[in-house]
C-alpha cells in the first residue's frame, strides 16, 4: 500500500484553517483521491473552523468538469450560473457551475481599488483600512454554504491576496454583554447595485425599484453552523448592506446610525489580526471557504503588469435550521431570469 497518500498541516501564518497536501499524488490520481476521501476531507474543513487550502490539484485545470464534481464533497447542490447570472462571459464556457474571476477579456473584471495610505505600512487586512470583507450572496436566503476558488493564473505573490476572517473565534472573543444584545438581531443585507450603499444614501441615491426575488435580504447576525453547531459573526461590509433600512433591523437605519455603528464596531473586531489570514496565491491552489462562518475579502492586484485567472464554484444546500423549507429567495416564481448587475457580488 503506497503512502502517505496526502498529508495535513496546520496553514501557516494563521489561528485556523488546514493545508491539504495532495502533491506527493500524481496529478491524474489526486483528484480522485481528495473526493474518495470525502468525508475525511469534510471532518477536517469543519474542525479547522471552515477554510482549507489545498495544493496537488493541479489537474484541475485540464479537467474542469472535475472541479464540479470535487465541490460537491462539500453540499448536494452547485451553482450553475448560466441560471442565475448575467453574461457568459462570466462562465466557463463549457462547464456553467465554474464563475470565471479575471482581469482577462471576455471577464474583465477590474481588480479592487488600491488601498490609500503609505505603502511602507504594507497589507491593510483590518476594516476599515480594508474594504470588501463579505460573505458570498448573503442578500440571499438561504444564502450559499462553501465558496471553492482555484487559482490558474495567479499575480505575484504580494499581490491579489485573498483575505479570511474567523467569525467564529470572533464571536467566541466577544463580551458576553456585547453577545447578549446581538444575539436575537438581524442584519439586512443587499448587493452593492441597488443604491442601498452608504455612499448612495449620503448622495441621496433613489433606490432601485426592485422585483420581489431582488429585495434585500436579513440574515441572523449570529448563525449556527448547521454541522458543528457554533455560533459566528454573520455580517458583511457596507457594499453588500442595506442602509436605508438597515443595515440592522430595529436600530436606527442609515450610515450614520445605531446600527451602522454596531455592523463597524464588529468588522473591525472580526477582521482584528487575531483572525484573520492572508492567502497569498500560486498558481494550482485550491482554497475552500465557509462562508457560513467565515468573511472573506479580495485585494488590488497591478492588472496592468498582471492576469488574475480564478475559478470559483459555489456550494449550496446545507443552510441551517433557521432557513428549513425555504424557498430561495433570489428565483421568481416564473423560473430563472437574468439578474442584470448582480455579477460582481
Ligand atoms: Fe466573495
Amino acid at each position: 500500500m503506497p503512502s502517505p497518500i496526502f498529508t495535513f498541516h496546520p496553514l501557516e501564518h494563521a489561528s485556523f484553517g488546514i493545508l491539504a497536501d495532495f502533491t506527493a499524488q500524481s496529478p491524474a490520481t489526486a483528484i480522485d483521491t481528495f473526493i474518495a476521501a470525502g468525508e475525511e476531507i469534510r471532518t477536517r474543513f469543519n474542525a479547522a473552523g471552515g477554510l482549507m487550502l489545498v495544493r496537488g490539484l493541479h489537474a484541475l485545470e485540464q479537467m474542469p468538469e472535475e472541479f464540479v464534481r470535487l465541490s460537491r464533497v462539500f453540499g448536494p447542490e452547485v451553482e450553475n450560473y448560466h441560471e442565475t447570472l448575467t453574461s457568459p462571459r462570466f462562465f466557463h464556457e463549457t462547464v456553467p457551475e465554474i464563475l470565471v474571476l479575471s482581469n482577462l477579456p471576455p471577464c474583465n473584471h477590474p481588480p479592487p481599488p488600491k488601498p490609500t495610505g503609505s505603502e511602507s505600512e504594507g497589507l491593510p487586512v483590518q476594516f476599515p483600512q480594508q474594504k470588501n470583507w463579505h460573505t458570498d450572496q448573503s442578500y440571499r436566503r438561504p444564502p450559499p454554504d462553501i465558496t471553492l476558488l482555484y487559482g490558474v493564473t495567479t499575480p505575484r505573490r504580494d499581490q491579489g491576496q485573498t483575505l479570511y476572517a474567523d467569525c467564529t473565534a470572533a464571536y467566541a472573543a466577544l463580551n458576553p454583554a456585547l453577545k447578549e444584545k446581538i444575539q436575537h438581531l438581524s442584519g439586512i443585507h443587499a448587493p452593492s447595485w441597488i443604491g442601498r450603499t452608504p455612499d448612495d444614501v449620503r448622495a441621496g441615491v433613489q433606490p432601485k425599484d426592485l422585483l420581489p426575488h431582488q429585495q434585500p435580504q436579513r440574515q441572523p447576525l449570529i448563525r449556527f453552523h448547521p454541522d458543528t453547531g457554533k455560533p459566528a459573526v454573520y455580517i458583511c461590509e457596507e457594499k453588500q448592506m442595506d442602509f436605508v433600512e438597515g443595515p440592522i433591523a430595529g436600530l436606527e437605519p442609515g450610515p450614520e446610525g445605531e446600527g451602522a455603528e454596531l455592523l463597524r464596531s464588529l468588522l473591525r473586531h472580526v477582521t482584528g489580526p487575531d483572525f484573520t489570514y492572508v492567502h497569498e496565491w500560486a498558481p494550482g491552489d485550491l482554497v475552500i471557504g465557509d462562508n457560513r462562518s467565515l468573511l472573506h475579502a479580495a485585494t488590488w492586484y497591478d492588472a496592468d503588469c498582471y492576469p488574475r485567472l480564478m475559478w470559483r464554484t459555489t456550494v449550496m444546500g446545507n443552510p441551517g435550521t433557521e432557513y428549513a423549507g425555504e424557498a430561495k429567495s433570489w428565483i421568481p416564481p416564473e423560473g430563472y431570469r437574468l439578474m442584470e448587475g448582480m455579477e460582481d457580488a
